[in-house]
């Protein structure tokens, strides 16, 4: 790769902006001041300092965000704020999409990230990758739900969904649960309880494939995947 497309893919200015980074001997590829914008280099191999700072590269960025609710899960939104509204600039110059949708008001592990292939391995509903969301219903959950949600529940649409796990974790007034489901229908875990005749009425994805919530991440905090997380959902067969 060229050393000015490295260096501008990485952020650090326009390619003309590269280019005079260049001129002023800013750069440096294995000890060498390089001034040649079309001087190549092997990202993963070569050893670039900028200002005798070691510049590391990477091409793909992996967020797990603990999605705050009130906030879209999209790149743009003409009046809402998104999740790329809560990233850092030097994590939003790599582009990064959020990988599925959790509703405005749904709180939780949001995975985002710029490696499309890995994020629509996630999503192929071929691929069963299991969710796990913890919510509360609005008044008690039976053993009769889980049963049902085991066989597949029939939404307002037709359609009968995928068997989903269903655990009371506290059944009252209002019930505590958890749902694993292998599917992402539209709205698919409320519309799962509407099915039975009930509302949640606060929702929380917990968890994605191998990935779990962080709790050191407070709503609206992100950081980025380990290099085992990152193998993890790579690994996902
Ligand atoms: N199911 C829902 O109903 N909403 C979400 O945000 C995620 C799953």
């Amino acid at each position: 790769m060229r050393i000015d497309k490295m260096l501008a893919n990485l952020g650090y200015g326009s390619r003309k902006e590269v280019k005079k980074l260049l001129k002023d001997g800013a750069v440096t590829i294995n000890e060498r001041v390089v001034k040649d914008a079309k001087e190549q280099v092997d990202p993963n191999a070569d050893h670039v300092t900028l200002y005798g700072e070691v510049i590391e590269y990477k091409e793909y960025i992996y967020l797990l965000m603990n999605k705050p609710p009130g906030v879209i899960s999209a790149t743009e939104d003409g009046y809402d704020e998104t999740v790329i509204d809560l990233l850092e600039p030097e994590d939003v110059i790599f582009s990064p999409f959020p990988v599925g949708r959790l509703d405005k008001d749904t709180e939780g592990l949001l995975l985002l990230t710029n490696d499309g292939q890995l994020a629509h391995r996630l999503l192929s509903p071929k691929k069963h990758v299991p969710k796990t969301y913890f919510a509360v219903i609005d008044q008690e959950v039976t053993e009769d739900d889980v049963a049902a949600f085991r066989l597949g529940v029939t939404l307002d649409d037709g359609y009968v969904t995928k068997p989903g796990e269903l655990k009371i974790l506290k059944s009252g007034i209002t019930s505590d649960i958890e749902l694993t489901i292998t599917e992402g229908k539209f709205h698919q875990v409320k519309r799962m309880f509407e099915a039975v005749g009930k509302r949640v009425i606060y929702l929380q994805r917990i968890s994605m494939g191998p990935l779990q919530l962080d709790e050191n991440l407070e709503l609206g905090e992100y950081r980025e995947l380990t290099e085992e997380e990152v193998n993890q959902l790579k690994e996902l067969p």
